[in-house]
C-alpha cells in the first residue's frame, strides 16, 4: 500500500512540473541569439560608435537598413567574416 502512495506522488510530481519545464523552455527560445548574432553585437558596439554614438537597431526600418548598414559597414572597414555576424545582429534583431 505505501508504495502505491508513494508511486501516485511521483507520478502527481512529475505531472505538476511538466507544464513549468515547457515554460522555461520557450521564454529561452524567444529571446535566443545565434552565436553569430552575439559575436555581431559585440563587433557593431565596438566599431559602430567611431564616428557617431551608438545608433539604435529600433531606429531604424529593415528597408533603411539595407541601405544604410553595407554603407556603415564600409566606412567601418570590417572584415567580410565581422560584416556577415554584424549583419545576422541588426537583421536578427528588427522588431516587425
Ligand atoms: C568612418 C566613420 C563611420 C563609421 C565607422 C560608422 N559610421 Fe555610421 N555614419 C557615419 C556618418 C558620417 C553618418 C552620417 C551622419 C550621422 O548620422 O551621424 C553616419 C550615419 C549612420 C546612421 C544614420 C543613417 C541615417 O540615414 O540617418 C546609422 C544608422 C549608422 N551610421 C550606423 C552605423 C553602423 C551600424 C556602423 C557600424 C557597422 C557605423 N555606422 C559605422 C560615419 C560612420
Amino acid at each position: 500500500m505505501k508504495y502505491i502512495i508513494g508511486s501516485f506522488a511521483i507520478v502527481l510530481t512529475v505531472l505538476a512540473c511538466s507544464p513549468k519545464v515547457t515554460e522555461v523552455i520557450t521564454e529561452v527560445e524567444e529571446i535566443e541569439m545565434t552565436a553569430d548574432m552575439t559575436e555581431g553585437r559585440a563587433i557593431y558596439d565596438s566599431n559602430c560608435i567611431k564616428c557617431h554614438g551608438l545608433k539604435k537597431i529600433d531606429d531604424f526600418s529593415k528597408a533603411q537598413w539595407e541601405k544604410i548598414l553595407p554603407a556603415m559597414m564600409e566606412k567601418a572597414k570590417l572584415s567580410e567574416e565581422q560584416k556577415m555576424k554584424v549583419h545576422a545582429y541588426v537583421f536578427g534583431s528588427i522588431n516587425e
